[in-house]
């Protein structure tokens, strides 16, 4: 028995969500296998039913769960609450940091379906699959932050971009160990030639190096790997950077993909993980059954992977989104010319079908 806690959050978060749960039970049923499901309130929702983002019920369910589902939080109409009460800032990064989710898993694979569907050329991004970790617990997200009134008028706004050993230490360890059973090579992200920060990354990642003689380590500022993910992505096999340039870096690498609807996540790190779309809660396709639910999806096959170790279930769900997709089965992000579109639940019933 598996327990799944569920966050569907907002705007597009209830409509992918569960869809995900669908296919999940799906699987269950193919597999022989027993989830069980209980839903909480997270983002926009939960603070417009109990005054809070992050109800200390939600926090409560996720510690005695299995492992996590979440859509996205947030929306305009919370853009102007105070900061701490906001979606992002009063749930998303309080709940990673409360499960001490310090590591993101962002993979980026074309399919080879939607190798045409990409707005790069067909030939850069076909064959592509890079694995992005993404730091999660800290950097600029988790820094002291503070305003202050100037006396000649106007304000100051202060972040600080803070970074230990130990914090680098445990995310650049998991890119060597991902490294090592993929392809063996690592590239390390950072902004060395000006932060301190990343000057830091850079001895802590080269120092860690000398335990994996057999990866591969390269280093690269964050501003030519930009520009490096849009020329050749194929260059890059695992890839580890600080919370904000991964943030950045990952919608990047979604578009090679096709669509920001295509890339799932894990976030691992503590005792119990969380998976979710990469993307967020796009309110401008929101209650349309317009937006596509592969990266929920995937997210769940991620579950069933890495929190509890059902390879032949995931490998199944994600085999089933493939086959769709060959069959030309689109939602609006990934179609071309003269394809048909589908729905979100008619991309599920897609996949269902596919399932078997
Ligand atoms: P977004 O990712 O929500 O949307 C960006 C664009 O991509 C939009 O045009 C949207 O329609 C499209 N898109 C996103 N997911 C899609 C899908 N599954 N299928 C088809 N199209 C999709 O980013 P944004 O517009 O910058 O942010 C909207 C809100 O979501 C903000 O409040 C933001 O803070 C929040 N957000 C939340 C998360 C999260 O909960 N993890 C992540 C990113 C943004
Ligand atoms: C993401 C989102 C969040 C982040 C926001 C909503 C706080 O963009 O999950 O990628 O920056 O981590
Ligand atoms: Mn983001």
């Amino acid at each position: 028995m598996h327990k799944i806690a569920l966050l569907p959050g907002d705007g597009i978060g209830p409509e992918i969500v569960p869809q995900a749960v669908r296919v999940l039970e799906a699987v269950g049923k193919k597999f022989n296998l027993e989830f069980q499901f209980e839903t909480a309130l997270i983002g926009g929702a939960a603070y417009d039913a109990t005054g809070h983002p992050l109800p200390e019920a939600t926090l409560e369910l996720c510690r005695r769960s299995d492992a996590i589902l979440l859509g996205a939080v947030g929306g305009p109409k919370w853009d102007n609450l105070e900061p701490d009460l906001r979606p992002e800032r009063g749930a998303l990064l309080p709940l990673r940091k409360e499960l001490g989710l310090y590591a993101n898993l962002r993979p980026a694979a074309v399919n080879p379906a939607l190798a045409s569907a990409s707005t790069l050329k067909e030939e850069i991004v076909s064959g592509l699959d890079i694995m992005i970790i993404r730091e999660l617990t800290g950097g600029l997200y988790f820094g002291q932050k503070h305003r202050e009134e100037l006396p000649g008028g106007g304000q100051k706004a202060v972040e600080t971009l803070e970074y230990s050993t130990g914090e680098i230490e445990r995310v650049a360890r998991l890119g060597f160990e991902m490294a090592r059973k993929r392809n063996k090579r690592l590239m390390s992200v950072d902004k060395a030639n000006v932060l301190e920060s990343s000057r830091l990354w850079r001895e802590v990642v080269q120092e860690l190096a000398k335990e994996y003689p057999d990866v591969e380590l390269n280093h690269m500022y964050v501003d030519n790997c930009a520009m490096q993910l849009v020329r050749n992505p194929k260059q890059f096999d695992v890839m580890v950077t600080e919370n904000m340039f991964g943030d950045i870096l990952t919608d990047l690498a979604s578009q090679l993909t096709g669509s920001i609807g295509m890339l799932p996540s894990a976030s691992i790190g503590g005792e119990v993980a969380l998976y979710e779309p990469i993307h967020g809660s796009a309110p401008d396709i929101a209650g349309k059954n317009l937006a596509n639910p592969i990266a929920t999806i995937l997210s769940a096959a991620m579950m069933l992977r890495v929190s509890f170790g059902l390879e032949e279930p995931a490998a199944s769900i994600e085999g089933a989104v493939a086959k769709v997709l060959e069959q030309g089965y689109r939602t609006g992000d990934i179609m071309q010319p003269g394809q048909k579109q589908l729905g979100t639940v008619e991309m599920t019933e897609a996949i269902l079908k596919a399932l078997g």
